[in-house]
């Protein structure tokens, strides 16, 4: 039985750790404390777990004290990304293995930091990119590991973020760079992870342009120019196309995965007592891009394509890898209960340099991240499938290697120039 602290008591701690770890890994894993920089986290968490009640909970200065009168052996790392180098490289200094949530840092000094703490360390960090567990995934690095394809040469990645998620994060703590390192770390880590992963090369250096066309105060859809409004309380919102976009003058409509909790916020229980996660998407406080174009080198000769667009009709990606034996692709609509159309079934299309064509049908899993969520806590809490004859799970250099690419993403946005990756770590 493995102790467990959780660093951050988040939505996603409690949905991807918290919960789990009490109603399915309860004989591998206990929960012995909590830490979070807002006593109202508790009270949420509790509420939502009484198991809990009596798990002890920490201040942010409180976390050596927490290692010590818990006697932990693992520190979860869930809470806002601007906090997560802090803990990580206390945890290591401690000798303590870590679970992180990505994005592991948000800049590539703190990558830097951990990496060297880890070295120092008996310890070790696991990054829980559970992207890579979705079975489409999974297929994609088995047709690559198979050969089929060759060495990869090129990938062709566009991924769409639709117009309800892409605006939950222009209302949250995620809209300052700050916070959460701008959207080409806090969000493409994912992608940028799933092609490193995929492709097995390391990024060597990026181009990129990027903007924000959408949200902001010039937002062409910012239905008045002034800031500090709240979706909650806004008097202008049915003038908002984003906020209308399920509403109608008589009903208000929530989404209920709206990753803000904004139906429970219209009854005064503001989850968070230091801010409100309804904040509104035109703020000019807003200093991140919602949409880029890159273009990323790999050591081995990979070139990628990337682009990322925060405000689109629908939500998914489409994806191409080819290589000197031939070509995969696939293209995903994802949350099919937002888009309004009918969509096709998600196949892997794969196309020999010279031959037949081949479609694989994926078997899906239940759970979230499309099945993906509950194998990769089956690898943490149980350990790794030992049936899986590859390496899934992410340590902290690969952690990096995706936070490296998207500072090196907003950086070349902000300098017009190529940015050399690895350098960054220098
Ligand atoms: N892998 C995924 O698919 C996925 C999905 C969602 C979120 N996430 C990640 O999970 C993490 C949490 O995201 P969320 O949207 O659930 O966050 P959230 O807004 O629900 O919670 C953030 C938490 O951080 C706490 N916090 C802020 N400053 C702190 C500090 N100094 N010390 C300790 N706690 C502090 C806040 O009080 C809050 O409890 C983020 O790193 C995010 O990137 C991952």
């Amino acid at each position: 039985m493995k102790r467990y602290v959780i660093c951050g008591v988040s939505n996603r701690a409690m949905g991807m750790f918290i919960g789990p770890i009490l109603k399915t890994f309860s004989s591998h894993a206990e929960i012995v404390g909590l830490l979070d920089a807002d006593p109202r986290r508790f009270e949420v968490c509790r509420e939502q777990y009484p198991e809990l009640k009596e798990v002890p909970s920490y201040t942010e200065e409180q976390f050596d004290k927490m290692i010590l009168e818990t006697k932990a052996d693992v520190v979860i790392v869930a809470g806002a990304d601007h906090t997560h180098e802090a803990y990580i490289v206390r945890a290591l200094e401690h000798d303590l293995d870590v679970l992180t949530e990505k994005p592991m840092a948000t800049t590539s000094d703190e990558c830097r930091r951990i990496l060297e703490a880890e070295a120092r360390s008996k310890g070790k960090v696991t990054v829980t990119f559970n992207y890579r567990y979705m079975p489409i995934h999974r297929k994609l690095k088995e047709l690559i590991l198979e050969g089929r394809i060759g060495r990869v040469t090129s990938i062709d990645l566009n991924w769409y973020i639709d117009t309800f998620h892409g605006a939950s994060y222009f209302k949250r703590w995620n809209r300052k760079r700050s916070n959460s390192g701008g959207l080409s770390i806090h969000k493409s880590t994912h992608h940028f992870d799933l092609v490193n992963w995929w492709i097995d090369q390391t990024p060597i250096e990026a181009f990129a342009y990027g903007a924000l066309h959408y949200y902001g105060p010039d937002g062409e859809l910012n239905p008045k120019k002034e800031d500090g409004r709240h979706c909650g309380t806004c008097e202008v919102k049915s003038d908002c196309a984003y906020f209308m976009r399920w509403s109608s003058r008589s009903r208000e409509v929530v989404p209920k995965d709206d990753h803000v909790g904004a139906a429970t916020l219209g009854q005064g229980k503001n989850p968070y007592s230091n801010y409100r996660p309804d904040a509104c998407i035109f703020d000019s406080e807003i200093d991140i891009e919602d949409t880029y174009t890159a273009t990323v080198k790999y050591d081995r000769g990979a070139l990628l394509s990337y682009s990322v667009n925060f405000s689109v009709p629908y939500e998914g990606y489409r994806l191409a890898i080819n290589g000197t034996k031939g070509r995969l692709e696939t293209q995903e609509y994802h949350a099919p209960s937002r888009v309004p159309f009918p969509v096709p079934e998600q196949t892997i299309d794969y196309f020999p340099l010279f031959g037949s064509k081949e479609t694989f049908h994926v078997v899906f899993n239940e759970g979230g991240h499309g099945g993906g969520d509950p194998l990769l806590l089956e690898d943490i809490f149980l350990g790794p499938d030992p049936g899986r004859p590859y390496e899934i799970l992410s340590g902290a250099r690969a952690g990096a290697n995706s936070v490296l690419t998207g500072e090196a993403v907003w950086t070349s946005v902000k300098n017009g120039a190529p940015v050399r990756i690895q350098e960054l770590l220098r």
